[in-house]
């Protein structure tokens, strides 16, 4: 079968829009007919070289469709289904997935070279290339073929482009918030980064019952968008906030510290570590520049001294198979804002204007519509 797609060959190039060859699915595996992609910043920093991967790879890891047919012994969807697709699949029996970690699968590990569990690929190219799909997934092309455990079966009246968003950003925000950080009633959150996980991280936050949502985040639009989302207050830079947040708290500082911004740096983890008081919280959810160093602290009165903590976490410690459709029935009830987090959406023709937009600050959240 022939499916169009946008692939990475080579870090530091534009995204490649192409056509492939896929092949039908194997024992275990689904055929996806993705419908929504969101555009997470993870991708553009795998294109940009930021994280390392198996190249060609083709991209997208957060998205949402109809399945179109399923292998052998598949036993958690069928054809016609509307899926969401977890960017971290979740086998149900490792170590991780039984303690109630689904976040740590192991079934994760092929998330940068895109190989299925059978230690082979379904993506190729007309050269004779293998490719993976980022995050085993590939929610870039049109349709893929995925792993059972990376479907998540969702409610036929959910619309598919609010429900790809579930498959990563929005999740992995809401975590943040609620599973990382562990926020309680009456805290004081610093959110750094008000981006497409960020805005989740604030509606998280909210949610838990925080009392101050601060926001920093350099770009107008996204300050504006973090006060619809519940933020209470927000800074264009770190310094404001701190000074804010001392007054505020009236000198005790933050709870809670939490890093969503695009690129992660050390600059800012020494500002969230600032900002949080003693015992204080700072999580980690960004990624950086691979070879960089982000965590650059002077331990002794900073962390030890002051008792904080660095957690760092992926995924925001969520359970797919849990916390997919608890968040969906949450957006049902109308108590998470979802179609506010789409601010454009794209043909798989335009992505790299898509990605321009996000790294020039105008999207929260960009959204691959697929045509075919
Ligand atoms: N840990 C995980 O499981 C996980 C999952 C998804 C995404 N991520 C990572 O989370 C990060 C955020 O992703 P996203 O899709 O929301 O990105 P995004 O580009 O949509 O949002 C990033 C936001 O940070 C803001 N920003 C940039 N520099 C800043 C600074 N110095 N201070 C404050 N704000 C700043 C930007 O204006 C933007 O609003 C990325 O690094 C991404 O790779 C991690
Ligand atoms: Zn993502
Ligand atoms: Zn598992």
């Amino acid at each position: 079968m022939r499916t169009r797609a946008a692939v990475i060959r080579e870090t530091g190039k534009p995204w490649e829009v192409t056509t492939l060859e896929l092949d039908e699915p194997g024992p275990g595996e689904v055929l996806i007919k993705f419908v929504a992609s969101g555009m997470c910043h993870s991708d553009e920093h795998m294109r940009a070289g930021h994280t390392e991967g198996r190249l060609p790879m083709v991209g997208g890891h957060e998205g949402a469709g109809v399945v179109e047919a399923v292998g052998d012994a598949v036993t958690r969807v069928t054809p016609g289904d509307h899926v969401v697709c977890s960017f971290i699949p979740a086998c149900g029996a490792c170590r991780y997935c039984s303690t109630g970690r689904q976040n740590l699968c192991d079934q994760g590990a092929q998330m940068v070279t895109g190989m299925l569990p059978d230690g082979s690929f379904r993506f190729h190219d007309d050269a004779g290339a293998d490719l993976g799909g980022f995050c085993t997934l590939g929610t870039f092309s049109e349709r893929a073929v995925v792993s059972q455990y990376s479907c998540i079966k969702i409610l036929d009246h959910i619309p598919l482009d609010v429900a790809a968003l579930i498959g990563c950003g929005v999740p992995t925000g809401w975590g943040t918030s609620v599973y990382a950080a562990e926020v309680s009633a009456g805290d004081t959150v610093v959110i750094f980064g008000a981006g497409g996980v960020g805005s989740n991280a604030i509606q998280g936050a909210r949610y838990a019952g925080a009392k101050n949502v601060v926001v920093v985040d350099p770009v107008p639009f996204k300050r504006e968008k973090a006060v619809e989302f519940g933020a209470t207050h927000t800074f264009e830079s770190a310094e404001g906030a701190h000074q804010a947040v001392n007054e505020m708290t009236w000198g005790q500082m933050a709870e809670h510290a939490i890093c969503t911004v695009g690129v992660l740096t050390a600059e800012v983890v020494s500002a969230a570590t600032d900002i949080v008081g003693k015992d204080g919280r700072v999580t980690i959810t960004s990624v950086g520049r691979s070879g960089d160093t982000q965590i650059a602290l002077a331990a002794n009165g900073s962390v030890v001294g002051w008792q904080r903590r660095i957690q760092g976490h992926v995924f925001g410690m969520c359970n797919p198979l849990y916390d997919i459709p608890r968040l969906l029935r949450l957006y049902d009830d109308g108590q998470l804002k979802l179609d506010e987090l789409i601010t454009q959406r794209y043909s798989l023709d335009e992505i790299n204007r898509g990605y321009d937009d996000l790294l020039n600050g105008k999207n929260i959240r960009g959204v691959i519509m697929h045509e075919a």
